[in-house]
This record gives structure tokens, sequence and C-alpha cells, in this order.
């Protein structure tokens, strides 16, 4: 299966090596460049609509960061009839109806499992948990930087020490203000809504969100004497089935939140995550492993490929839900 791979940072080089360093019949034969930095390598371009016509390829690997140019060339490769994968959160969230029916239009896939949740198989669980039960809420540390961040300054070291740390591993996005901000556990949020209840806040609705800026080393000091743990964490809840209702009832948020120092997220460290479901028939469900990264993120990636490879199904597009911000409050269910 020949792929066209858009963007060569963190990410897109890391998915490269992986590749070259286990052939598993994915070969990356175009890599989309910013103008001035094709050189050196016969596979490299700047000029996307060169790999929109090859009709040798047959999936576009996105991992570019940020919404633009991303979000136009991803609707324009599954209007060109490529199947894409992609781990960019902020290019898909504001459109995935629109980009969910063109690819069904079309026949082919769009995959984002590395788009929330990192290496963890998050957004393929919560759809095969969705096929037969109800997911009535999740729960998740879905954002490794911030994660880094907390752990790093409850070891002491200040905001920016931490957050310089993030960059140079690879965690943090090309602007951090998105991850500090808290607008990318946003954007998995809402991919994750798709997922898991199959509807996504309509775009003239926001999603509140409050960032990790105001955080201080004093802060989580404080809340560790009182044997309690910060974390960083989206939370969603969808109310389907109400008498009369048009659309299903969603709400979503972000906030740093305060956890009993006993409880599974207070134990996750550096850039990992754990995301957590409750289904009407399961109960609680979470799931743990490393949220950011070249190589994790990467490998999320190629096992969206390999799916497409075996004949994956183009997903259901997600409704548009009603707003109803009451439903993450007064119900003790995160506590
Ligand atoms: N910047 C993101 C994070 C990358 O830190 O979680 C993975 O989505």
């Amino acid at each position: 299966m020949n792929i066209a791979l858009l963007g060569y940072g963190t990410v897109g080089r890391s998915l490269d090596e992986l590749l070259g360093e286990r052939p598993v019949g994915i070969v990356v034969s175009r890599i989309l460049r910013r103008s001035g930095k094709t050189q050196g390598d016969p596979r490299m371009t700047d000029d996307i609509a060169s790999i929109l016509s090859d009709e040798s390829i047959e999936v576009v690997a996105e991992a570019m960061s940020g919404e633009e140019p991303a979000a136009a060339y991803i609707e324009s490769a599954l209007l060109a009839g490529k199947h894409v994968v992609t781990a960019n959160k902020a290019a898909i969230a504001p459109m995935l109806p629109k980009l969910l029916s063109i690819a069904r239009e079309r026949g082919v896939v769009l995959a984002f499992e590395a788009s929330a949740g990192g290496v963890i198989p998050w957004i393929a669980n919560l759809r095969r948990a969705a096929r037969f039960d109800r997911i009535d809420r999740f729960c998740g540390i879905l954002n490794g930087t911030g994660n880094y961040l907390i752990d790093r300054m409850t070891c002491g070291l200040s905001f920016g020490e931490a957050l310089a740390e993030a960059q140079a591993l690879g965690f943090a996005e090309a602007d951090p203000t998105a991850d500090v901000g808290g607008f990318d556990l946003v954007n998995k949020s809402i991919v994750t809504a798709a997922a898991a209840f199959g509807c996504v806040p309509g775009v003239e609705t926001p999603v509140p969100v409050v960032g990790l800026e105001k955080l201080s080393v004093d802060f989580m000091h404080l809340a560790a004497r009182e044997g309690k743990t910060v974390r960083f964490m989206a939370f969603g809840r969808c109310a389907a089935n109400r008498p009369n209702a048009q659309a299903p009832a969603l709400a979503l948020g972000v906030a740093p939140v305060l956890l009993s120092s006993t409880s599974l997220e207070a134990g996750v460290g550096r850039n990992y995550n754990l995301a957590s479901f409750y289904g009407d028939v399961a109960g609680p469900m979470s799931f743990f492993g490393q949220g950011a990264g070249g190589r994790p993120t990467a490998d999320a990636m190629i096992a969206d490929m390999l799916d497409i490879a075996r004949g994956a199904v183009p997903a259901t597009p997600p409704v548009t839900a009603a707003p109803d911000d009451s439903l993450l409050f007064g119900t003790g269910l995160f506590e």
C-alpha cells in the first residue's frame, strides 16, 4: 500500500522511521514538506496537488500540526478518493460531520485513532463498546503535555521549566498554547464524543474550558498536603433517548481538577494518559498508555493504516447534539 505523508515533524518523522524499521507492506512514497525543506530525499515535495492526483497513493497520512492547511488537505484528499489517517484533532474536530460524510460518499475511510489518547486504542474501543452498549459518559487525562507539566511541577520544577522539557521531548504541540490552554483537550473531547456517543457539539456551542496557566507549584504542594492530586482532564456525558427530543443532549468540559491521591488518575505520571468510560452494560472501563510523543502517536496511525489495508469501512458521521451543561453537574459522577 503506497501512502503519502503530510508533515515531517515529530510524528511524521517517527512514522517514516517505524515503517522503515518494520516492513508491513506500507510504503511512504511521497512526503509533503514546506518549501525549502524538500532537498535530499526524492520522496519530498511541497506540492499537495501532485500527491492528490497520484493514483498510486491509496492513503494520505496527515501528521501536520494545527487546523489549516491540514483541514483543507484532509478534505481534498477524501474528495480525491483517498483514505485519510490523521493524528490532528485540531484539524478534524471542528468539521467531523462534514469530513465523515464526504468519506462515506466517496467510500473511503477517515481514521483518527491517533488524535486522542496517543497510542491507546481509545477511539477503537469506544466504537466497539458503542455497537451494543450505551456509553453514558467519559473522562480522561488526554493531554500528555499537561500531565507532564503537573508531574514535573510536583517534583519542584517551575511551569516554564516543565514546559521547556515537554517541548524538547516532542509532547507539546508546535504552539503549546493549545496544550496549556486546554484547547487540545477540547478537540479530543469532541472526537471522543463522536466515537462514544455518535454526536458532537454544534459549531456555535463552545466547550467550556479552564486552562492550566494559573497552576503554581505552591498550589500543587497545598493540594498534596490535603491528600489531593491535580489532573488536567476532559469530561463528556450524553443523554440520548429523552422523550420528544430532536437531538441527543451533550455536555463536554475541560478543566484541571482535584482528585483523591488514591484515585487511579493520581498515579498517572509523565506523558501518560488514562481515559475511562462508563457503559450501561459494561460499567466503568479504563485505558492507560503513552498519550503523546512521536513513536506512540505514529504507532496508532500505523494501526489505522493496517485496519484500512484489511478492509475497514467508513464510519457513520456524528449528528449535532443539543447542549446541556447541567449533565456534568450535581450527579456526583466524576467526584
Ligand atoms: N500535544 C498533545 C499532548 C500531543 O500533549 O497530548 C498528543 O495528542
